[in-house]
């Protein structure tokens, strides 16, 4: 358990007996300043507000009545009504001699744990598709917009698992748009060539882009698509085919992008086979009086939303991608049982979500139901990310292009590298420094992607963290182990406390950022770890002295335990020496 938990148990106990009204939250947070105290409570200050009295008397009265745990300081009063407590350092020792016998490294279990789907990832066969309307945009952008969707949706799902829930990670594929008609019409005007498979995506990218020209300069060449798209979908055996073989090859392609990643789905379930599934579910809406008919097409209404309707099948008869998404809401309740659902998707949807959520809410969808989305990754000149030549950037080319300067660098720094080492590390640091510069920021937030910040030695970066991490295993193999010693640990400096008491954190952060569905808190963990580790580094001799060389060695091996835990959950993996 960590100190924090510790000491919100017991004030939240006193609050539960003295002011039972007030909310269950948590009462307790670390302080800023450490000069202030460790720990520290607004709770006198919220229910003085509560039941109008004197905050700073009622502080007095929790200091008085709700002492801290064994070894801790006497609480003090600051401010207009805050507490802080301060740990000393003995029960910091206690702690950790709690933390180095927990497998879980201090990650607390849930109590009640969920059956989540996270919907993340989701690329779009050819084609992207958005909120009610066709988005112009190609594949690379949606290739680029899906590295974020990845990792953010893979960390969400390792740190929900981690916390005991039961996550089914689902790709829900947009292999049904109407994309297709426009890339069926050039696709079939020039022959049915065959598909390769290492330039499948730029292949079918170009027809995309033909059929999309064709279509857009000339009455009759949309009405061929159309009828293409139509005939696809009472399914026509030729155009079946057709699709298939654009599915297979775009999945192909996805595939290798999710290897190198090294991230995986138990479920990839393309709006293609909700399919069948959609009259039935418009006409339930309609059953229920959720939908209405309006000239035609058949609409939602809710003006606490919008003005605008939502659109749930078209005049024509055509279904769109919300139409899609309420039967996978449907299905994964039912089949996949799930609690609550999670889609992972960039801001621009935020609106589609709303609608869709209120929409199955209304028609009894019991599962919770959460849209965790992202802003967008900006080039130098603020606007999105586009490669040198000014086309979409692909992720292919990003991956390619940080292994290869993952590589300059281990150049200079390891000239002694044998080739084979190079490439293995060179992609390992490649990766992990993308993966990790992704998911620093707030995903709420846009933020300026810069090669030199992501791959830097020093600042807030997986070279720093890894760094920190392979001089943990240094030390131990140094002193001829390969795990740590399981010592008591004794506190006998300022710097080996301070990174003590982080190392108690732990599961702090890892509970925060799944909460928040936030990863980049636990960024900001691992950095002050790393950072604190180095500082303890200087100023405690590990290995030279003899009464505290175990102590110390369990100190460093729990240190890179947690930094390896923590990268593992952000998706990225460590190595033993730079
Ligand atoms: N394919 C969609 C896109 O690229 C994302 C799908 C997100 N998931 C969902 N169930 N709508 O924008």
């Amino acid at each position: 358990m960590s100190l924090r938990i510790e000491l919100e148990q017991i004030v939240s106990a006193w609050a539960a007996r003295n002011f039972p009204d007030l909310p269950p939250e948590p009462w307790v947070r670390p302080c800023t300043d450490e000069r202030h105290g460790h720990f520290q409570t607004h709770l006198a200050m919220v229910a003085a507000k509560a039941t109008k009295q004197n905050p700073r008397e009622l502080a007095e009265r929790l200091c008085k009545e709700c002492f801290p745990p064994e070894g801790w300081e006497k609480p003090a009063v600051a401010g207009a009504g805050f507490v802080n407590y301060r740990v000393g350092p003995e029960a910091v020792g206690h702690a950790l001699d709690a933390l180095r016998r927990d497998p879980d490294l201090g990650i607390p279990k849930v109590t009640k744990p969920e059956t989540i789907v996270i919907d993340f990832s989701s690329p779009n066969i050819a084609k992207a598709m958005h909120v009610g309307h066709i988005r112009s945009t190609l594949l690379g952008d949606s290739l680029a917009r899906l590295l974020t969707r990845t990792l953010l949706g893979d960390s969400l799902a390792r740190l929900l698992t981690r916390l005991g829930h039961r996550v089914t990670r689902v790709n829900h594929l947009g292999d049904w748009g109407t994309q297709f008609g426009k890339l069926l019409l050039a696709y079939r005007a020039a022959g049915r060539p065959p598909i390769e498979s290492d330039r499948a995506i730029d292949q079918l990218e170009e027809f995309y882009k033909q059929g999309h020209q064709h279509a857009e300069s000339d009455p009759a060449k949309m009405e061929q698509a159309r009828a293409e798209l139509a005939a696809l979908q009472v399914g026509d055996p030729e155009r079946l085919q057709d699709w298939r073989l654009f599915c297979e090859k775009s999945a192909e392609h996805f595939r290798r992008i999710y290897e190198r990643l090294d991230v995986r789905f138990d479920s990839v379930r393309g709006e293609s086979a909700y399919h069948e599934d959609l009259p039935g579910v418009v006409q339930d809406l309609l059953d229920k009086d959720i939908a209405e008919t309006s000239q035609g097409a058949v609409v939602v209404r809710n003006p606490e939303i919008a003005e605008e309707p939502y659109l749930i099948r078209k005049s024509d008869g055509a279904f769109l991608y919300a139409t899609t998404d309420l039967a996978a809401i449907r299905y994964r309740a039912a089949e996949l049982k799930a609690d609550r659902i999670i889609y992972v998707t960039d801001a621009r949807q935020q609106l589609h979500f709303r609608w869709l959520f209120d929409t199955a809410r209304r028609s009894g969808c019991q599962a919770i139901l959460e849209h965790v989305w992202f802003g967008t990754i900006l080039g130098p000149d603020r606007k999105p990310l586009k490669s040198r030549d000014g086309t979409p950037l692909k992720l292919i080319d990003l991956l390619h292009e940080a292994r290869e300067r993952a590589r300059a660098i281990l150049q200079t720094k390891r000239p002694d590298l044998s080739p084979v080492d190079l490439e293995t590390k060179a992609d390992l640091l490649g990766i992990a420094s993308l993966k990790y510069a992704d998911q620093l920021p707030n995903r709420n937030l846009d933020y300026v992607f810069t090669w030199e910040k992501l791959l830097a030695f020093d600042g807030n970066t997986a070279p720093y963290i890894l760094n920190a991490y392979v001089r943990t295993r240094s030390i131990l193999r140094k002193a001829g182990l390969q795990k740590r010693p399981d010592a008591p640990v004794k506190i006998s400096q300022l710097e080996e406390e301070r990174l003590a008491r982080i190392l108690l954190r732990f599961g702090d952060a890892v509970e925060l950022a799944a909460a928040d569905r936030k990863p980049h808190h636990l960024c900001g963990y691992l950095y002050e770890l790393a950072g604190q580790y180095h500082r303890f580094f200087e100023a405690c001799p590990v290995l030279q002295l003899p009464a505290l060389r175990d102590s110390r060695l369990t100190l460093v091996g729990l240190t890179g335990e947690i930094l390896r835990e923590g990268l593992s959950l952000l998706g990225i993996p460590t190595l033993e020496e730079m």
